[in-house]
């Protein structure tokens, strides 16, 4: 059976997201902008990826959400991205505007998709749509952790030269400063990390995760990352599609779980055929704990803002 995957926003984000998803072959791919003929110029290039790849799944672009009806998924990549010298928090009102309009538009057409929200500030983009959608809290989600975690692991990996499968590690909370990375579940090959690695070598690897975003927008100059952020978004949407029930870090609207209530945050969740399945609640220290409901705090700053707006 092949599902249908519809990719709002075909810049860099979106195009690679959709790129990856369609080489996958098992769903068709929608990818809409505001920008005329440029997501079908994107999707048609992708097309004639097909037959070299050999997947048979059909890719299109278009300006007209009507192209979106009933997607089994909607990622929603549409927005700015950074500039040098930009916080994600200096997206907000512009980001607020595009993602609310676009979660409008495709829930009318598709009320049954699971919504994937990528644009940032994430966290508090996520709670947006969300609130717009009127959809059940299951079926928005944000990607954030595994892309956070993923740049964790990379930087784990280069210091104790060890495959990075090997590293087991959850970065959690916003996406942003506030992350919070649980260094007491982190183990390489089973081992915890603090027995590998000395504090001070350790808080700075930490630093470059959560300056992790800052790192590549510097180098790129013209936007922001995308290539490790749609390897986390395609993982997101393989697991819901082909219900793999992933427990993977995303962020969800948590409703009591680790005290805190009624705000997305970074969590590890079961993805499946359902969407956000599972909150699942690990033991954490009183100081993680704690950095966790400051990191939901913050986003709360983020959403009053948004409410006054
Ligand atoms: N509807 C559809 N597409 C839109 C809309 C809209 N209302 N507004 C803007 N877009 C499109 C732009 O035309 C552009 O092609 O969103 C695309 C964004 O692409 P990029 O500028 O390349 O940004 P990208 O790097 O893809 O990041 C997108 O994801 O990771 C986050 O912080 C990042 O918020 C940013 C988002």
């Amino acid at each position: 059976m092949k599902f249908k995957v519809s990719v709002i926003g075909a810049g860099n984000v979106g195009a690679t997201t959709a790129q990856r998803i369609y080489e996958k072959g098992y769903s068709d791919v929608v990818l809409i902008d505001i920008l005329e003929d440029m997501p079908q110029g994107k999707s048609l290039d992708m097309l004639e990826s097909g037959p070299v790849l050999g997947t048979d799944a059909n890719i299109i672009g278009s300006n007209s959400y009507n192209e979106s009806k009933n997607s089994d998924v909607v990622v929603i990549t549409a927005g700015i991205a950074r500039k040098p010298g930009m916080s994600r928090d200096d997206l907000l009102i512009t980001n607020m505007k595009i993602v609310g309009s676009v979660t409008k538009e495709v829930v009318k057409r598709s009320p049954n998709a699971i919504l994937v929200v990528v644009s940032n500030p994430l966290d508090a983009m996520v709670q947006h749509a969300y609130n717009i959608s009127g959809f059940p809290k299951e079926r928005v989600v944000g990607m954030a952790g595994i892309l956070d975690t993923a740049r964790f692991r990379t930087f784990l990996s280069q210091e104790l030269n060890v495959s990075v499968t090997n590293i087991s590690a959850y970065v959690l909370g916003g996406h942003g400063d506030t992350m919070v990375p649980l260094i007491g579940s982190t183990t390489v090959g089973g081992v915890p990390i603090s027995t590998l690695i000395k504090p001070n070598r350790l808080n700075e690897i930490i630093q470059r995760t959560r300056d992790g975003g800052a790192e590549i927008v510097g180098l790129l100059k013209t936007g922001s990352a995308y290539y490790a952020p749609s390897a986390a978004v395609a993982q997101m949407v393989e697991s819901i599609l082909l219900d793999r029930k992933e427990i993977l870090p995303c962020a969800a609207l948590l409703e009591g779980e680790y005290e805190i209530n009624g705000l997305y945050a970074g969590v590890p969740i079961k993805l499946g055929a359902n969407g956000i399945e599972e909150i699942i609640e690990i033991d954490l220290t009183d100081e993680e704990s704690k950095a966790l409901k400051n990191s939901a705090e913050s986003v709360k700053e983020l959403i009053e803002i948004m409410d006054k707006n």
